[in-house]
């Protein structure tokens, strides 16, 4: 056995590379610059054609739009990315790495609460460098270790490519390294708001001021670039549905599953049934464990939102904080734009509607409104853009505030005793 290690901005590298790779071969014309929303659960590679004002996402070789942000590697060194990763990730745990966007261009303390945490919780292993960088440590079977150069041969090779507001330069820095790892050349790294509000038109929109940009994605909240709860996302309503349903297999088997293959199963059902509750009222959740069998469990839309309603609530809380920074009432906000997965969630549409006595905008997929904004911004940049605008950002705060929900505070205060 041999192991190999990966920063998280190598893992992203060779998430983009794969991606590219599935599809060479571009429609025609090929695009000069590409928009990437490199996300924490979900990326998509964007490009922005001139004549039509249209943009273009690039499926994979699934016709998936947007490709989950996982990277595994089979023992014989093999790399697989996406969906393709996501389909083996249940036999193949601890080579499968997800979430590695979490970990880009930040430095942890050996004994940091958050980062030991983060340890336990993935199924990977994640260890710190001398200088504090996280790293992800892969076994293999094979005695090689050098790693294969890939060499990408890509119609696209310059890329603006899109970062959370709260990002620092290093962050900022490193997530753009990524894209150079994967043989491009980063043109631009914009903020997601910022790309947000763009592919919705809002900068060529008279009599807009104010936009707030509500960012639920997998793993995040963001209000506006300008304040956040950086540890709400979807994946804090999986966990709460994951526990309701450990409980429920409990109580009928009188088991607890801590099969790592079985949690994987019921994590990813899970995911695929609160994605059918933003359309239907009921989905099914058909597991079939090595603990105890087959079971199958009816989750309502009422019962997710009764599990995660704390969390609902807790959204409103950064959505004021960002209004307080920015001088500016309910009222004041011309534009609301969602953004991220999790705002397909109706509760979160209704909270955030209720809350602005206003619709939010509509008719791009949230998931795909950051990629979409930055192929209109590498349009803009690769000049195929009538160039009324030039970039556009939107005010960013320093100052990041961080809120947590009842729940969270408490996790804290347990790490601390
Ligand atoms: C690695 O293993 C996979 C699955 O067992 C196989 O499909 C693939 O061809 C192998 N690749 C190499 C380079 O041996
Ligand atoms: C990252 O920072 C280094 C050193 O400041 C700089 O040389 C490099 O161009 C930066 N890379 C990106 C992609 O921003």
């Amino acid at each position: 056995m041999s192991s190999t290690s990966y920063i998280g901005g190598a893992i992203l590298a060779l998430l983009l590379a794969g991606y590219i790779a599935q599809r060479y071969g571009l429609p025609p014309p090929a695009p000069k610059i590409a928009g990437v929303d490199l996300g924490t659960t979900y990326s998509s590679i964007g490009i922005y054609h001139a004549v039509t004002g249209e943009t273009t996402i690039i499926p994979d070789d699934l016709g998936k739009k947007s490709v989950p942000s996982v990277v595994a590697f089979l023992p014989n060194g093999t790399v697989l990315i996406g969906t393709r990763a996501v389909e083996q990730q249940e036999k193949n745990p601890r080579r499968t790495i997800y979430d590695a966007k979490r970990f880009i261009g930040r430095t942890f303390e050996a004994n940091n609460a958050d980062f030991l945490a983060d340890q336990k919780r993935y199924p990977f292993v994640i260890k710190l460098d001398d200088s504090g960088r996280a790293y992800f440590m892969v076994l293999l079977d094979t005695g090689d270790k050098r790693r294969r150069k890939k060499h990408v041969k890509s119609a696209l090779n310059q890329v603006v490519i899109s970062v959370p507001a709260e990002f620092g330069e290093k962050q900022r820095n490193f997530t753009g390294k990524a894209a150079e790892l994967a043989g491009m050349e980063v043109r631009r790294v914009i903020s997601e708001p910022t790309a947000a509000a763009l592919a919705y038109g809002l900068h060529k929109k008279t009599g807009v001021e104010s936009v707030v940009v509500v960012d639920l994605g997998g793993g995040t909240l963001d209000v506006s670039a300008m304040a956040g709860n950086n540890r709400l996302g979807g994946q804090d309503f999986n966990d709460r549905v994951q526990r309701h349903i450990i409980k429920k297999l409990e109580e009928k088997f009188g088991k607890t599953i801590t099969d790592k293959e079985d949690l994987q199963q019921i994590r990813m059902d899970i995911e695929k049934a609160k994605i059918r509750l933003t359309s239907v009222p009921k989905a099914m959740i058909s597991l079939k464990l090595k603990a105890v069998g087959e079971w199958s469990y009816e989750l309502t839309r009422e019962e997710f939102e009764q599990l995660n309603d704390d969390l609902l609530r807790a959204i409103e809380k950064p959505i004021e904080a960002a209004l307080a920074d920015a001088n500016l009432k309910p009222e004041d906000v011309d534009e609301i734009v969602l953004v991220g997965g999790s705002t397909q969630v109706p509760a979160v549409r209704k909270i955030v509607g209720r809350y602005f006595r206003k619709s939010p905008n509509f008719g791009i997929d949230p998931e795909l409104a950051v990629v979409t904004g930055a192929s209109v911004q590498a349009g803009v940049i690769g000049g195929g853009w009538p160039l009324q605008v030039a970039a556009m950002e939107l005010p960013t705060k320093k100052r990041k505030r961080h809120f947590f929900t009842e729940e969270q505070k408490k996790n804290e205060q347990d790490k601390e005793i």
